[in-house]
């Protein structure tokens, strides 16, 4: 196995000299606070800033974890008991915690072959319950957004778009996130861009953002470098702010994410192009190539015995290569505190909630056949951000050996 290649953490690979400027300013000024300090604080607000424009969003807000941007979103959204949250087969844990916070139920949705959320039976599990649609843009491609917006928009449910895994995609020039009335972005270390730890939540709807900002935080806005206790706005707050240490991190990983995106999209293509003559194996298919982020390649064999036996090869060649169905909790079945329906609380909420009492659904494996089908027989393997082309043809030459050996 190679072990020169560049870190599986898109973003690590290009920290540099700008990063360490913006750290050593916020530790020089002693202002790690967000909203006031000894000097004036200004590295979040210029990351929210950037957001906005960047992403082409009327507000940006920064906290401090995707999951945490998730939890925040969707208490500001009043999800609650007797509410429905439709969800994908193929997500991460996070995405189902947040619903569960709520005290709402999950719901969960077939993947199509472009292994998101596929449309046609997102609209077979509405009912009069759901209350929210969460499209996850997953390992780093973008949804058929088209097709969710008009199921969404026929029966008038909202939607929030997960881009945790797919910072800077598009869906036909328009950047993911902007589709559905809010969408969410995660800063982990594992993630397109990342300040070890942070979200950042974009919306057009100025009443939700006051409701967001006063739930990230102290349950009233922050107006001024101060909590207004005036407010009309009066709700509870998670404590979910952003400091500025990682905000002043973010701000600058942020503006190279373009150059980070169309390296990796160029070499996962490049990659693609040096194996697709092989037989018996397609990609994912990608429901816009350009707006594609570039850090996963989905493998699909035409038999689950053919990606087992790949697998066992490609274990010995790459790193981080998974079946899907053995991906940890970003398989639904996987999740044993869904699986389970564990509850928050010895009062057996949420599951038990008489408002959810119509609301019984199974999470085992089966819940998603067409999608756990897919899962079986697909493997990911990640694409490192910033591979020469040398290395490239050292990927492509390994996965060609591990296909060859295990057919
Ligand atoms: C799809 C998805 N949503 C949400 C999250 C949560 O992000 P964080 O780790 O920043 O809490 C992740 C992180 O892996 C993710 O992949």
């Amino acid at each position: 196995m190679k072990t020169n290649w560049p870190y599986e953490f898109p973003g690590i690979n290009w920290l540099g000299k700008e990063e360490e400027k913006a750290v050593l300013d916020v530790v020089r000024k002693g202002s790690l606070f967000r909203y006031y300090g000894p000097q004036a604080p200004t590295h979040v607000a210029q990351l929210e800033d950037w957001a906005k424009h960047f992403y082409g969003a009327k507000h940006a807000l920064a906290v401090n974890s995707g999951t945490g941007a998730l939890c925040t979103t969707m208490s500001a959204l009043q999800i609650g008991p007797g509410n429905e949250v439709i969800v994908p087969a193929f997500l991460w844990v996070s995405t189902v915690t947040a619903i569960v916070q709520c005290n709402a139920i999950p719901v969960l949705g077939e993947i199509d072959d472009s292994f998101n959320m596929d449309a046609r039976d997102l609209r077979k599990k509405i009912t009069k319950r759901t209350k929210l649609i969460v499209a996850v843009h997953m390992a780093g491609t973008p949804c058929d957004m088209g097709a969710i917006m008009q199921v969404a928009n026929e029966h008038k449910i909202p939607v929030l778009e997960d881009c945790a895994q797919c910072n800077g995609g598009s869906f036909q020039g328009r950047k993911v996130g902007t589709f559905g009335k809010v969408g969410i972005f995660s800063l982990q270390i594992n993630k397109n861009v990342t300040a070890g730890e942070g979200g950042i939540i974009v919306t057009d709807d100025d009443a939700l953002y006051k409701r967001l900002v006063a739930t990230h935080d102290v349950g009233v806005p922050w107006e001024n470098s101060a909590p207004n206790e005036a407010s009309d706005v009066q709700f509870w707050g998670q404590g979910r702010r952003m400091g500025e240490l990682a905000g002043a991190v973010a701000n600058v990983q942020l503006r190279r994410l373009p150059d980070i995106v169309t390296h990796m999209r160029a070499s996962k293509q490049r990659i693609k192009t040096a194996i697709s003559d092989l037989p018996g194996v397609s990609f994912r298919r990608l429901n816009d190539a350009d707006g594609d982020t570039g850090p996963f390649l989905v493998l699909c064999f035409d038999a689950e015995l053919h990606a087992r036996q790949v697998l066992e090869s490609l274990k010995k060649n790459v790193r981080n290569v998974w079946r899907l169905c053995e991906y940890g909790l970003h398989i639904y079945h996987n999740i044993g505190s869904l699986v389970k329906k564990v509850p928050l609380s010895p009062a057996g909420n949420p599951w038990s909630l008489p408002q959810n009492a119509d609301s019984v659904y199974d999470y085992r494996k089966g819940a998603c056949p067409r999608s756990d089908e897919l899962f079986a027989r697909s493997i990911l393997i990640t694409i490192p951000s910033r591979l020469t082309r040398a290395q490239e043809k050292e990927m492509a030459e390994a996965i060609r050996a591990s296909l060859a050996e295990g057919r």
